[in-house]
């Protein structure tokens, strides 16, 4: 069990940085997941908590412990790489028990540890095959397990199940989170797939170019991103993203999206709150996920009539495109609610959903219209 500490982490290769000012916590026992784009420097971060990465500067502390002057072999941390790995001649048994023989482990403790890890994954089965044998799920159990056998302090995973088809993949999420559930083994897992980072993580640690742009809980940084990147990163269909124009008029608040003729009703509170966050002088941004634009198939009190344009049928839901000026807004509706392109439908934006992003920093104006 372990807590791991960055403090001022930085780590240049040559002249390129690509971890800027790194700053965690990650709790003993906590699942972190390190989720941004390729190339951000997830698998750097990784490696650099392993060992088998120097920084450039900064701490980096294990059970309070700096750890940058112990080798990958002195830190007591599994790794698991998105490739197998596995020893080819060896058969899964001996695979799994490699660790445990390597560190003199007695024949009979590295039997009961061995079996006891290989129910755990449910691979008792095919102990004596050879890696070849098996397939890529299989073989990645097989890698956890030769990672979990040790009993490590913590266990690194660098997009462990990358490699599978979809539907494997997410069997195995499932099953890497019961497995944390029951070994509760700090774990920080590297992924650049949002959904895996969700379904997986206690917390969510959102990585763009070597710098953190939020920490939090999958709800945290779904509900209240911190800034325009995360906004679009998390969620699927991305966040609508737009211009906006507040206009007061009469006692009325509105704000217009882009070049829209029409604009959608908000509280007359708002432009008093843009005010007060201090920030918003780089324009202003509104952003509203597809599930936050109401629908209507009637005009109604603060609805706005929208052309429909592309209708995505998802199955459980459609995505609608409505044609918003030049732009367009998605919104995700029942299955089948608009008819067919070209169809008028009356829309309002959640107040509860819509954000507020200042469009040159890119950081959210912390204002929400409905709390
Ligand atoms: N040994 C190295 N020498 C020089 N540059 C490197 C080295 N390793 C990584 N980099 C660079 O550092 C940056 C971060 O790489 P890293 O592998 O950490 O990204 P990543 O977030 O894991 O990406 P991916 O999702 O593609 O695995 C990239 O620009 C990469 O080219
Ligand atoms: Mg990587």
């Amino acid at each position: 069990m372990a807590e791991i500490v960055l403090s001022n982490v930085q780590k240049f290769f040559g002249t390129v940085q690509v971890i800027r000012d790194l700053n965690l916590t990650i709790a003993d026992r906590e699942f972190v997941v390190l989720l941004g784009p390729s190339g951000c420097g997830k698998t750097t971060t990784l490696r650099a908590i392993a060992g088998l990465e120097d920084i450039t500067s900064g701490e980096i502390r294990i059970d309070g412990k700096p750890v940058q002057d112990l080798e990958a072999s002195e830190r007591d941390i599994a790794f698991v790489f998105q490739l197998y790995a596995l020893y080819p001649h060896l058969t899964v048994f001996e695979n799994i028990a490699f660790p445990l023989r390597a560190a003199g482990g007695a024949r009979a403790d590295v039997e009961r540890e061995v079996n006891a890890v290989a129910r755990a994954l449910d691979i008792g089965h095919f102990l004596g095959k050879r890696p070849s044998a098996l397939s890529g799920g299989d073989m990645q159990r097989v890698a956890i397990g030769r990672a979990l056998v040790r009993r490590p302090k913590a266990i690194l995973m660098d997009e462990p199940i990358g490699a599978l088809d979809a539907k494997l993949r997410e069997d195995m999420r499932t099953e890497l989170k019961r497995l944390h559930i029951e070994n509760k083994a700090t774990s920080v897992y590297v992924t650049h797939d949002q959904v895996e980072a969700m379904s997986l993580a206690d917390r969510i640690v959102v990585m763009s170019e070597g710098v953190l742009q939020q920490v939090g809980t999958p709800i945290e940084v779904y509900q209240n991103p911190a800034n325009l990147f995360v906004a679009q990163f998390i969620g699927s269909p991305v966040m609508n993203i737009s211009d906006a124009k507040l206009e007061t008029e009469g006692g009325q608040a509105k704000v217009r999206l882009g070049n829209a003729s029409e604009a959608f009703g908000v509280p007359v509170t708002l432009p008093r709150a843009i005010e007060a966050s201090g920030r918003g002088d780089g324009g202003l941004s509104l952003g509203i996920r597809p599930e936050g634009v109401i629908v209507a198939h009637q005009p109604g009190e603060g609805l706005v009539p929208l052309e429909a344009h592309v209708i995505e049928p998802l199955g459980a839901y459609d995505i609608v495109d409505l044609k918003v000026g030049s732009g367009v807004l998605r919104a995700r509706t029942v299955s089948g609610f608009v008819g067919k392109p070209g169809d008028t439908v009356f829309a309002r934006l959640d107040e509860n959903q819509t954000h507020f992003f200042d469009t040159r920093s890119g950081q959210s104006l912390g204002v929400r219209l409905g709390a």
